[in-house]
Formats: C-alpha cells, sequence, structure tokens
C-alpha cells in the first residue's frame, strides 16, 4: 500500500483527490500496488467533502506518520510550501509539486535534498499543467543536445488574449473568466506580467541545459501593454500576438532566456494555440523541432499531471529518478538582447522619417488608425540596435517577431 497525502484543497490539490478516486482501479494496477489518499492538509475545513474524514490541519500528522509515502504540495508560493516541502524530503517522503515558483527558485537545493534522503522530488504539473513535457525532455529526447525551447507557457495569459480578440471581451472580463475557470494564480499579475511564465521557462532551461536558471536572471515582460491596435496590425499582415518564454543556448554555452508577447507568423504552429492551451517547441540537433500541445491550466488537466508522477513513485518508492541539475551561476544568463530578429513598431511618427531610419521595413495599416500613428516590421536587428534608431520618437509599442 502507497499512502498519499495531499497539502492544499484547491483547484489542483480537489481535482488530485479527485482523479485518485475517480480511476483507483487503474491507478492501482498502473502503479502495481494500492495507492490510498490518507491525509488532505487545508487550513480551511470542509464538512461536506466526501474526503473529509481524510483532513488534517497540523503538518506534523503527516510529517510523523511512517505510512505516508508521498507528499502532494498544492499550496502554491515559495514560503510554507518551502518549509513543508523541506520537511517532507527529510522526512524520507517523495514529494509531488504543481509548484513552479518553489522549483524555479529552489529546485537546484530541493533536488539535492531528496537525493540526500533517498527519495525524488518531481514536478510534471509546474509546466504546460496536463502537457507531458518535462519527463518527455530528460528521457524520450535524451539523445539529443537540445539547442532552444520556445513556449506559450502561461494559460491565463493566452486565454485573455484569446478571449479580447475572438469575443471581445474587455481585458478584467477575460481575466475574470480565467479566475473562474480555476486557471489564474492567486495573484492574477504572476499571470499578466509574466512571472509565471518567467518561472517555467527557468525550469524548461535547468532540464533542457542541465543547470539552475533563476527567476531573477530571465527578463519578463507580460501582456499589459498589448492593445487591440496592435492586435490589428499584427492581424493585417498574418501574424497572431503570444507571450512567449524562450531560452537558448548559445555556442559560448550561455543560455539566453527571457519572456515577451512576441507576433508569431500565422504559418507556425504556436499561432494557432488559442483559449488555454500552451504549446511548448523543443529544437534538439537529432530530432529537429517537437511540439508539446495540451490544456495549460485548469483542475484536471493539471491534476492528470500531479498524479501521474505520483504512480511512477508508487511503482518504486525508492528508486532515484536522477533529475538532478546544477546550481547554475549569476553569469550563465544573458538577456535577449543578443538575438537579432525582426520587430513590430508602432509610433506617432511620419512614415517617411520611419524609412529614413529603418531603411528597408514592411508597413502595416488598420481600420481607424488615429492621425499620426504609423506602424510597421522592421528588418532583422538587436533590440539596442532598434532602439538606437528609434530614439527622440513617440514610441507606442514594440513587440519581438518570432522568425
Ligand atoms: P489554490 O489557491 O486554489 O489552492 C491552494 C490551497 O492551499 C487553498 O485551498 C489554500 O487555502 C490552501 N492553503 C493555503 N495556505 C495553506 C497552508 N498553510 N496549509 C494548508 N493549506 C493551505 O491554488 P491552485 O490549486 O490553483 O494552485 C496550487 C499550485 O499549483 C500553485 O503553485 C499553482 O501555481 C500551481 N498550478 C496551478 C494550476 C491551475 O490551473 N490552477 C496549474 C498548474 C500549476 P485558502 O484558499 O483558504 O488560502
Ligand atoms: N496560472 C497558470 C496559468 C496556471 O494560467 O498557466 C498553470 O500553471
Amino acid at each position: 500500500m502507497v499512502n498519499v497525502a495531499i497539502l492544499g484543497f484547491g483547484t489542483v490539490g480537489s481535482g488530485v483527490a479527485e482523479v485518485l478516486t475517480t480511476n483507483g482501479g487503474l491507478i492501482d494496477r498502473r502503479a502495481a500496488d494500492l495507492v490510498r489518499l490518507k491525509y488532505i492538509l487545508d487550513v480551511r475545513d470542509f464538512p461536506d467533502s466526501p474526503y473529509s474524514g481524510c483532513f488534517v490541519k497540523d503538518f506534523s500528522v503527516i510529517e510523523n506518520d511512517p505510512e505516508v509515502d508521498i507528499v502532494v504540495e498544492t499550496i502554491g508560493g515559495a514560503s510554507v510550501a518551502l518549509d513543508f516541502t523541506v520537511r517532507a524530503l527529510k522526512a524520507g517522503k517523495s514529494v509531488v509539486s504543481s509548484n513552479k515558483e518553489l522549483v524555479a527558485t529552489h529546485g537546484y537545493d530541493l533536488l539535492q535534498l531528496a537525493r540526500q534522503h533517498g527519495v525524488n522530488y518531481l514536478f510534471e504539473a509546474s509546466v504546460g499543467g496536463g502537457i507531458p513535457i518535462l519527463r518527455p525532455l530528460v528521457s524520450c529526447l535524451a539523445a539529443n543536445e537540445l539547442s532552444q525551447v520556445t513556449g506559450i507557457l502561461n494559460g491565463t495569459t493566452n486565454y485573455i488574449l484569446t478571449r479580447m480578440i475572438k469575443a471581445g471581451l474587455t481585458f478584467d472580463q477575460a481575466l475574470k473568466e480565467a479566475q473562474d475557470n480555476g486557471y489564474a494564480e492567486r495573484d492574477p499579475s504572476a499571470d499578466v506580467d509574466g512571472h509565471d511564465a518567467c518561472r517555467k521557462i527557468c525550469i524548461l532551461a535547468a532540464l533542457a541545459f542541465g543547470e539552475q536558471v533563476y527567476p531573477r536572471q530571465v527578463p519578463t515582460q507580460g501582456i499589459r501593454q498589448v492593445t487591440l491596435a496592435d492586435v490589428a496590425y499584427a492581424d493585417s499582415c498574418g501574424y497572431k500576438i503570444k507571450l512567449l518564454g524562450r531560452c537558448l543556448r548559445r555556442e559560448d554555452g550561455k543560455v539566453c532566456a527571457f519572456v515577451a508577447p512576441h507576433l508569431v507568423p500565422g504559418d507556425n504552429p504556436l499561432a494557432g494555440v488559442e483559449d488555454v492551451f500552451n504549446a511548448i517547441a523543443v529544437t534538439g540537433n537529432a530530432i529537429g523541432d517537437v511540439m508539446f500541445y495540451g490544456r495549460g491550466a485548469g483542475k484536471l488537466p493539471t491534476a492528470s499531471a500531479v498524479v501521474a508522477d505520483v504512480i511512477d513513485i508508487a511503482k518504486d518508492l525508492k528508486k532515484d529518478r536522477r533529475n538532478q541539475w546544477g546550481p547554475g551561476a549569476e553569469d550563465l544568463v544573458v538577456s535577449g538582447d543578443v538575438l537579432s530578429s525582426r520587430w513590430y513598431v508602432r509610433v506617432n511618427a511620419p512614415l517617411p522619417k520611419a524609412r529614413e531610419l529603418f531603411g528597408e521595413l514592411q508597413a502595416l495599416a488598420r481600420g481607424g488608425a488615429p492621425d499620426g500613428e504609423i506602424a510597421f516590421l522592421t528588418q532583422a536587428m538587436t533590440e539596442p540596435e532598434l532602439r538606437a534608431r528609434l530614439a527622440g520618437l513617440e514610441l507606442c509599442s514594440l513587440l519581438r517577431v518570432l522568425d
């Protein structure tokens, strides 16, 4: 018998309990053992829950129960979740987590700690919600030297952009829907300002390139400044605006990582990823390009990934899954400034002035544009080069093109 304790009975935690119950028979068969939910820890009471007999309020009950083999951490954040994770690992229990903030900031230390105590720390659900991505990255693509990962990594922002464009909702209405659906972070600015996507690209970079990449090292921009005017200009030339997390390994061994909204060409599969769906494109030297797609947030899709980790551990409690990475370094990560690409620019300026500054450019048009506003696509250049040319102009919007 393998006993499981869930910490945090919110969107994901309650989904984990539901999947463990609904699919109990097949989970037992696939784990080749009986997987039982023994405890649920939450600060609130759930007297009407079908699991009411499982609830506890004191973590030490779980910590000190030798029958508990696997602790599922779905509280979120990097304070109490860190404390409970450290204590669970030290008590010889494997930990499964959906908490990308914790993995992105403390992953190296927690993986070391798990190894020291002969247990595992798995976090498939921390990136891409229900999409199988982390295990495929380290096992199915193990034969490859990976060179880049590009992803739509945040379901909430992709949902907001899609609903604003397709249903004409305001930003606030679309965000409210995402919250009602259980997609958004407790503080939705983590979604909207790109921090959630940043945490996820850090985890992907660590697994792809073998060294911890910390969120503070990754320049991050969200979707607040993206307007429907930008969407219309992008549409006019066959592009979609998507928030992307990107990491690339350079020839000199440095990792270039950043999060920003991009213009994605309509024929790139990422352009068609809508609503809460996420997609992650990976490039390896043997496989070429491969893409992973699915629901990036939500109760049951995320629980699917969490329970898969539980089953994996339950099959062999003491097996070392060897998902380690190095501690990282201050000078490991470089910003997107080094990366040359085309750019989308919206400015208040005469078009001849833009042509004088940029030479060849692709002018864009939209209905209802105010007098004096122009938008265009530049030729490939780095951001510092672009900003130098734009100096003195009244800039409205600047977005990188995914070439
Ligand atoms: P919720 O806020 O819905 O759930 C967290 C739960 O933990 C709440 O019930 C909360 O109670 C409880 N909690 C808070 N503090 C404590 C504590 N000290 N002890 C015990 N329980 C506590 O969050 P989600 O389920 O949405 O997210 C959980 C984690 O999973 C986060 O790291 C999130 O980023 C991640 N994640 C979320 C996804 C999603 O689609 N929602 C998808 C993938 C990952 P209370 O509400 O009373 O504070
Ligand atoms: N808030 C996150 C998102 C949850 O919208 O993608 C999934 O990690």
